[in-house]
């Protein structure tokens, strides 16, 4: 064939690829057999070696062409990917709603209603129609570029339909829609997209119940859930991997403007363009939405879906209310994740098992008899602390009740004591730690302890107990897991650390990163390959930004927020080691026992001794800009009393901090604005007593903007 022909050729299969591909991958109707489609594939190849710059980047063939990568890079979104707020009863979509009104009073809108499946949120770039990028959430801000690994699912197109020549409106035409609407979006839509370059869609990367069950067989139960399952594999660096795994890509939104007006037509145009799509309902008012929310729920009981779905999501129909409805904090106000109730099960604890931290806290945990919760195997669950167990009247060989809510970790949350024999046996915390046998202190936990932000010691209110050794190989165990989790060095596992240090060849995380290839290799069951990997990966990741060393050190209540908090603030490792009790404990966000724990945490020798060592072996600490704040309430410390009537309380929390403000929580002289909402508590008057300005809600949006 010649070159002309042979294009020619290589188009028309391309096209007829494509459209079986669609057929077979999202329709589920798959319209020729098997072997048809791969006699088609295999003459487009045969093109393609011959005329190698035929090859197109949306050719079928470009699905798995790429070679392992050897890191992720990072990209900016063009727009934040921000996520949901849940809810979890009819009464929270209702306090939706009355906020919904309060913010629009006068008008009237509608709802759209989807199902919301379990995955991984991702973003899709095409450029003049072709599939360019695609990347994880991230933070919402930056994600990682996965367009290897989202090229091989066969539910994403890698050339959209620019021309949105669609036939088949049947999905399109229920509740009430017309071929006329649809008529009308395309028409509405087709002199933008001409004018538009880039389309940017978002959606869910996810993997079937029946494909997680084989692979999680394969693997021996490696992932907790198919949602995880498809994070793991979308983040692999071989493509060939993601390819094996069968994900799925479904899409939510189109985020470029192409005319849309409504949810309904944002979805028929991603339709239009042959991206897989559900069409969503619509409902009037809030009883349709509860409707709405039965029958998917029953469904999903009776095993309909193929996707674990975790609820609904519901959302404001027409856009252009939406749009106005604005964000808060990292969700949009005029979206709601309406969530399936906790998914409850019954089974019986057959131990308590107590687990030693980082911070040396002891945690019961109970050892159950393996339950099915919700499609997930559960067999621990913690019991954070021994007045937990308390609470819970819990005895060991108990019958409780477990519950798992979407992402959110089992527990027990009840007793079932009709249900005793009478050998149950109660439980006791130890008096020495379970692993070197030091003595246990027990130390109380005030309710508003800092832990909420992600460091040790959290979980339940109560007392914990201690483990008082400083060398309890427990913890330094805990310590290195942490280190290396927060440097990712994803090659060095729990297992591998552990072993490391029962050879010998490690004492402490600083260790790691003076170990030689030699020394592993030697190990039985290692060998060259998997030393240089380990080697590799740690000579990869010992370059880390301040605010990840910091947190890596693994100090007590500090978490990730914490330890960017710190690093913006000081800028450079020395100057956080040499601050002053006073100036942390300044620091927004960082309160009084969390500021005490990092000042004295840089005047232990030991703590001091092993940054040091962690430096001399390598470890490189990348200085970080101090972040100037900016907006209105610059160094101003405002406290808001009563109900807000256009924010919640965690919103205006947000707003007051994205305006560059501190929120507190009490009033004193040095406050500089409290907002008055309805219903104050003593604060305001506190506030008057001392003069501090006092605003209403209105003066406080104002000087927000
Ligand atoms: S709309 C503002 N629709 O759920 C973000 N999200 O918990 C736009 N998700 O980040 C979300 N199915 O990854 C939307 N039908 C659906 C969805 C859906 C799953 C995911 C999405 C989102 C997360 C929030």
């Amino acid at each position: 064939m010649i070159k002309h022909e042979a294009k020619i050729r290589a188009e028309k299969l391309k096209k007829q690829i494509d459209e079986l591909r669609y057929r077979y991958h999202v329709l589920d109707d798959p319209q020729v057999t098997d072997e048809v489609y791969d006699s088609l594939t295999r003459e487009l190849r045969e093109i393609e070696r011959q005329y190698p710059d035929l090859v197109t980047p949306d050719s079928p063939s470009q699905r798995v062409g790429g070679t392992p990568l050897d890191k992720f890079v990072k990209v900016r979104h063009a727009r934040r990917m921000l996520s949901l707020n849940d809810a979890f009863s009819e009464q929270e979509m209702q306090d939706w709603e009355d906020r919904l009104k309060r913010l629009e009073p006068g008008s009237t809108w509608h709802y759209a209603c989807e199902p919301k499946f379990d995955g991984l949120a991702t973003s899709l770039i095409f450029e003049n129609g072709v599939f360019v990028r695609g990347a994880t959430r991230g933070d919402g801000f930056v994600g990682e570029d996965i367009t290897q690994n989202l090229k091989t699912i066969q539910t994403i197109p890698l050339k959209l339909d620019l021309e949105l020549t669609r036939d088949d409106f049947d999905p399109y035409l229920k509740n009430g829609k017309t071929k006329r609407m649809f008529d009308e979006v395309r028409k509405r839509a087709l002199p933008i997209i001409r004018k538009t370059e880039r389309i940017e869609v978002r959606g869910e990367v996810l993997m079937r119940i029946k494909d997680f069950n084989k692979l999680n067989k394969r693997e021996n139960n490696k992932f907790a859930n198919p949602r995880n399952a498809a994070a793991g594999s979308i983040r692999q660096l071989d493509p060939k991997i993601a390819l094996s795994r069968k994900l799925v890509w479904h899409g939510y939104q189109l985020v470029t403007d192409l005319g849309q007006k409504n949810h309904w037509e944002e979805h028929a145009l991603l339709g239009a363009m042959w991206l897989p799509v559900q069409l969503p309902f619509g409902a009037e008012n809030l009883e349709e939405v509860f409707r709405f929310m039965k029958n998917r729920s029953r469904e999903r009981d009776s095993g309909k879906y193929d996707f674990e779905m975790d609820g609904i999501v519901v959302q404001v129909y027409e856009r252009d209310i939406f749009e106005r409805l604005g964000v808060a904090g990292k969700a949009p106000r005029g979206a709601i994740a309406y969530k399936f109730a906790a998914k409850k099960a019954t089974t019986v604890v057959e131990d308590i098992l107590v687990q030693v931290g980082r911070q040396g806290n002891l945690t019961p945990i109970a050892v159950m008899k393996p339950v099915e919760v919700g499609g997930v195997t559960i067999a621990h669950a913690s019991l954070h602390n021994e007045d937990e167990i308390k609470r819970l009247g819990l005895k060991i060989g108990d019958t409780v009740v477990v519950q798992r809510a979407g992402d959110v970790i089992p527990q027990i949350v009840e007793v079932l004591p009709k249900m005793r024999s009478g050998r149950e046996k109660d439980f006791h915390m130890p008096k020495t730690c379970p692993v070197c046998g030091g003595k246990v202190e027990r130390r109380a936990i005030a309710s508003s302890s800092p832990p909420a932000r992600g460091g040790e010691g959290g979980g339940g209110r109560g007392a914990a107990h201690v483990c008082l050794n400083p060398k309890c190989p427990a913890k330094n165990l805990r310590v290195m897991e942490h280190l290396v989790n927060a440097f990712e060095i994803y090659t060095v596992g729990p297992k591998i650390i552990e072993r490391f240090k029962d050879e010998g060849l490690i004492t402490d995380a600083a260790d790691i990163f003076a170990l030689k290839k030699e020394d592993i290799a030697v190990l039985e069951r290692f060998g060259e390959k998997s030393a240089e990997n380990i080697i590799a990966s740690i000579e990869a990741h010992k370059q880390v930004p301040l605010s990840k060393f910091i947190y890596a050190l693994g100090i007590l209540h500090v978490g990730e927020e914490t330890a960017i908090d710190l690093a913006s603030h000081f800028g450079s490792l020395e100057k956080l080691q040499k601050a002053q009790l006073s100036e942390i404990d300044a620091i927004p966000n960082i309160g009084g026992a969390v500021a005490k724990s990092i000042y004295e945490y840089f005047r232990e020798a030991h703590n001091l001794k092993y940054i040091e060592r962690l430096l001399k072996n390598g470890v490189e600490v990348k200085s970080q800009k101090i972040q100037t704040k900016s907006g209105p309430l610059v160094g101003k410390k405002v406290v808001v009393t009563g109900t807000l009537q256009t924010l919640s309380r965690e919103e205006a929390k947000e707003a007051v901090r994205a305006a560059g403000g501190d929120w507190v929580s009490s009033v004193s002289r040095n406050t500089d604005y409290v907002v008055v909402g309805e219903n104050p508590g003593s604060k305001a008057e506190k506030a008057r007593d001392l003069g501090v300005k006092i605003l209403d809600e209105t003066e406080f949006v104002k000087l927000l903007k």
